[in-house]
């Protein structure tokens, strides 16, 4: 599938801008023209309970994630969970659509990630990355990655599934305040490798057809990344602005952005190896009528719901 998704016919290029995806240090600086809020770390905290952050379970659980993991002690400079969601990704997305978190889980964490992909791999579980349409081309010529989609049980996969669970949790600590989304469930993880053969992906949409994505969370897992050297910047298009956001794919960095046309993007050309771990939020509503048209279209024609995963994985 394309990362489950037909791309986008590809359009003139607008002025690159976005130079940098190093967060500014201060709230509202301007990162090539697209203004971002300070990407690392939210704002000073407002005290919403004396002596505590949100309460244990105070989200409710709707997501099919695995084993809910206890949340962490925040460590020194973790922000806890609900802070992180509410003071930064919710008011970011509302103003961008694009949010970054640098150090989203921590050194240790991610470098057990970063094994278990890396032993996806070694163990031969990846495989091309398919689109959803069929078309003349090859895949390949669109896509450049290989992948597996993992649920996080499975053998040599508990750290993957450490990273859902965390993602579910910042997710759904920004229950209602997401677009107005009706987040009630979300794909596997995509775990994809560039191998660094110079090939990437065109410039597309996630979900162009309203297949129920609406959030795509892509997770980093690149030490030493050198864009200069090795490329492979992911590049959004803002719908509406002549700005690029140019996001390097370094190591514990947590992308989030609105998965319809809002955002186009592309992966520029990898020159080393490239590991990233996606995960698609489904807004309630639109997959729901979303399968409702796959089961009409279904029992006309033999067809995959477009803009699904071929290997649907929910
Ligand atoms: C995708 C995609 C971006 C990235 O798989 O749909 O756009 O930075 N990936 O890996
Ligand atoms: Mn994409």
């Amino acid at each position: 599938m394309g990362a489950a998704h037909a791309p986008e016919p590809v359009s003139a290029p607008r002025r690159g801008m976005g130079r940098e995806s190093r967060p500014p240090e201060s709230p509202g600086a301007s990162v090539g023209g697209l203004l971002l809020l300070a990407l690392s770390e939210p704002r000073e905290p407002k005290r919403r309970r004396p002596g505590g952050g949100e309460a244990e379970g105070a989200a409710k659980r709707r997501c099919a994630c695995p084993e809910p993991e206890p949340e962490p002690e925040p460590g020194r400079g973790r922000v806890p969970l609900g802070r992180l969601a509410l003071d930064y990704v919710v008011p970011c997305m509302a103003l961008y659509g694009i949010c970054v978190k640098d150090a989203f889980l921590g050194e240790a964490l991610g470098g057990r990630i970063l094994a278990e992909a890396e032993g996806l791999r070694r163990g031969g579980k990846l495989r091309d990355g398919q689109l959803v349409s069929p078309r003349t081309v090859p895949a390949r010529s669109i896509r450049g990655d290989q992948i597996a989609w993992v649920e996080g049980r499975e053998p040599g996969c508990s750290a993957i599934g450490a990273l859902v669970a965390r993602v579910d949790r910042l997710i759904l600590h920004c229950a209602g305040k997401l677009g107005g989304y009706d987040i009630q469930g979300r794909t596997k993880a995509m775990v994809a490798c560039y191998p660094g053969n110079g090939r990437g992906y065109v410039r597309h949409v996630d979900n162009p057809h309203g297949d129920g994505r609406c959030v795509t969370c892509i997770y980093y897992l690149n030490r030493h990344w050198n864009s200069k050297v090795h490329g492979g910047i992911l590049q959004i298009y803002p719908e509406g602005r002549s700005v690029v956001a140019n996001i390097e794919p370094i190591f514990d960095r947590l992308l989030i952005f609105w998965s319809d046309r809002r955002n186009p993007h592309q992966v520029k050309p990898a020159y080393a190896t490239r590991y990233a771990i996606t995960v698609w939020y489904f807004d309630a509503k639109e997959r729901a009528e979303a399968k409702g048209r796959h089961q009409l279209a279904a029992a006309q024609k033999d067809d995959p719901l477009p803009g699904t995963p071929v290997n649907d994985p929910t």
